[in-house]
């Protein structure tokens, strides 16, 4: 059930339990004054919506939602299923999630329970169930909002529901217990089991020791896992009851949120939502936000996608919460729609007096309409409106992929490697940088399983892929040899899904057959230590003692850490492609040159120069300048903030 919204849509999440009734319609009239279009509302209603074991009342919800649709707001309707009720917790303790050091969490917070938790389970389907009945068909339902950033505060739970779940997870993989130990290389340190009986979650072992590490990386599966099968219940309870409206879940696709492998989560949901909060302290607000709108749009692959949630000035959770500028409230918002979404939604309407979120900005902040924030919201819902057209304009699919592996980061958090400065998140945020200050756009792609998957992009980045089976590195291979251009680096292909490794020569058939490269010991670099490149280049973190198989050197090591003449960096040509290693970190400068080698001749877009963004949806070219001073781009000139012009052919008029 795909969503195809005639308009963009624009709003925030709606707390009216919050408020005194006589407060709705107040506040409906006030969101038409804004110009918003939807609210999401019920998200933490349970407690409100059954506030006594099996007693139901929804009666003031029934109100709030007539109320809405009197004033022809949309409602993104939640399952209120977000954070479970204190009767709940009181009643079933066995509902809370238990930490890895074997403390239950309690009430009080948000989001406390365990997602093995078969009451909660039970509990939360059932409320899914009466809230679809009931709304099914109400006028105003636009969208099912399934549960709220699910795994947010939960990811991981040690408790025994999850111990159990975690056994028959584990049974269902392997089929046998020899295969697990085999898989897990159990002979190490006596770890050995005789049945899936004695095996637990990865819960605090001995000090100085680290557990399993192919229990840990099945552990994170598993649990992403488990996290969704709590999705797919509420969305199949809500299908009971509408075969009709479309339904969602918000994703963190942040980039320092990683316990869910949404790759496997998109599938699942009819429209891929995800939620943006800006880190004041972020260097370059401008790529993150770039980033972000990104991987959300290869999780949509293709499909209309929504930016479900973002702050209007100040966050609360962070050591210092600077509010945004309203240039740059306006940067955020449409920095997302030029990359696709479908509008720009808010955390939240009206600003709570109360709960830690109190000084969390909002629509409309505790000094009432009157206000900075509320001005410049209504002036940006209004160039929202204009560009309405926009909602059936998809951004076609880039040139550039960048693979995106959850797995390889999970691996790469564990404990006892090379160094640790094998930062996975780190590397792709540097090489998504370097692409993005060369104008160069790109879509994120999960680790491909076959060469079709990569059909259509010219060159495909793999920084850091470090866990990859088989099957994966034959896809690799095929589309190289097809014609591809890959470029990789190291530490990648040393494991297997279970963390094995594999042997006679780092990186198996990828860095072996599709590089050409021998990689044969590591020798990371000290911290702060750098290494000349015999390009002239530099590298950090990171060398190692490699030499080409049929691979030709671009660049080797000159520093003293490895002999010298040791390859660095290196082009292969392999069929009818050709196969980049790069055996280190490169410094920016570096990175730059280096991609501007591998991308020569490929005529990919310019961006519009320092600090300024052009991207193109449709007819409509947005001018994104994320710098302080006005820059020219054509006849135009660009001032601060953001500003959208018309393209006809070649030419760019300036919208009114
Ligand atoms: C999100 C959450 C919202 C609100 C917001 C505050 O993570 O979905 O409910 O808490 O953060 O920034």
């Amino acid at each position: 059930m795909r969503w195809r919204p005639s308009r963009l849509h624009f709003g925030a999440d709606y707390n009216p339990e919050q408020w005194p009734p006589e407060q709705w319609p107040e506040d409906a009239r006030q969101m038409v004054d804004l110009g918003v279009s939807m609210v999401t509302v019920g998200v933490f209603s349970w407690a409100a919506l059954e506030p006594r074991e099996g007693v139901f009342q929804f009666e003031w919800l029934d109100d709030v939602l007539d109320i809405l649709d009197t004033h022809g707001i949309r409602v993104d309707l939640a399952t209120a299923t977000a954070s479970p009720p204190a009767w709940m917790t009181a009643q079933y303790p066995g509902v809370a999630l238990v930490t890895q050091a074997g403390i239950a969490l309690s009430h009080g917070g948000r989001q406390h329970h365990s997602p093995s938790s078969s009451v909660y389970r039970r509990k939360s389907v059932e409320l899914a169930s009466r809230i679809s009945e009931r709304y099914a068909s109400h006028p105003a339902l636009e969208l099912w909002h399934v549960n709220n950033e699910i795994g947010c505060h939960n990811p991981y739970c040690f408790g025994e529901e999850s111990e159990r779940n975690f056994r028959s997870w584990l049974e269902d993989r392997y089929g046998s217990i020899e295969a697990l130990n085999d898989a897990w290389a159990t002979a190490f340190w006596a770890q050995r089991y005789e049945s899936f009986e004695q095996i637990a979650p990865p819960r605090q072992t001995a000090i100085g020791t680290a557990p399993n590490p192919g229990q840990l990386q099945d552990y994170r599966h598993f649990s992403s896992q488990q996290l969704l099968s709590q999705f797919v219940a509420e969305r199949d309870a809500i299908r009971l009851h509408d075969a009709v409206h479309p339904i969602t879940t918000n994703f963190m696709s942040m980039r320092h949120i990683t316990a869910l492998n949404y790759w496997e989560w998109a599938p699942e949901v009819d429209l891929i939502s995800a939620d943006h909060y800006a880190n004041a302290a972020h260097p370059r607000p401008e790529v993150d936000l770039a980033f972000h709108a990104d991987l959300t749009r290869g999780f949509s692959r293709g499909e209309p996608w929504l930016l479900m949630e973002h702050s209007p000035a100040a966050v609360n959770w962070q050591p210092r919460n600077i509010p945004k500028t309203s240039s740059e409230l306006e940067l955020h918002a449409l920095s997302h729609i030029a990359r696709g979404s479908q509008g720009a939604m808010f955390f939240q309407f009206r600003q709570s007096r109360g709960g830690s979120e109190r000084f969390h900005s909002a629509l409309v902040p505790h000094v009432g309409a009157d206000s900075r924030v509320t001005r410049a919201i209504r002036s940006l819902s209004k160039k929202i409106a204009k560009m309405s057209s926009l909602a059936s304009v998809h951004p076609p699919a880039a040139r550039v992929a960048m693979v995106f592996d959850y797995p390889s980061q999970w691996a790469l958090e564990q404990e006892n490697l090379p160094s640790k400065d094998l930062d996975y998140l780190a590397t792709i945020h540097d090489w998504y940088e370097a692409l993005y200050d060369m104008g160069v756009r790109v879509d994120f792609i999960p680790k491909p399983s076959t060469q079709s998957e990569l059909a259509g992009y010219e060159v495909v980045f793999a920084p850091l892929l470090h866990v990859l089976s088989d099957v994966g590195a034959d896809a690799l291979d095929d589309y190289v040899s097809g014609g591809g251009i890959l470029v990789t680096s190291c530490f990648s292909g040393v494991v297997d899904d279970t963390l094995l490794v594999r042997e006679g020569g780092y990186g198996g058939k990828l860095v072996r057959e599709t590089c050409g490269v021998f990689v044969e010991e590591f020798v990371p670099l000290r911290e702060g230590e750098r290494c000349p490149l015999s390009s002239g280049g530099i590298a950090k973190f990171w060398t190692e003692i490699a030499r080409p198989l049929d691979a030709e050197i671009y660049a080797t090591y000159e520093g003293s850490q490895v002999p010298s003449g040791s390859l660095a960096v290196s082009k292969h040509q392999r069929g009818s492609g050709t196969a980049w290693y790069v055996g280190s970190f490169l410094e920016r400068l570096a990175l730059m040159e280096l991609f501007s080698e591998v991308t020569a001749g490929l005529d990919l877009p310019e961006s519009g120069g320092e600090g300024l963004e052009l991207v193109r949806r449709g007819d409509h070219l947005f001018g994104l300048n994320h710098g302080h001073e006005s820059r020219r781009f054509g006849g135009a000139l660009i001032g601060p903030g953001a500003s959208g012009y018309t393209v006809q052919g070649n030419d760019v008029e300036s919208l009114p």
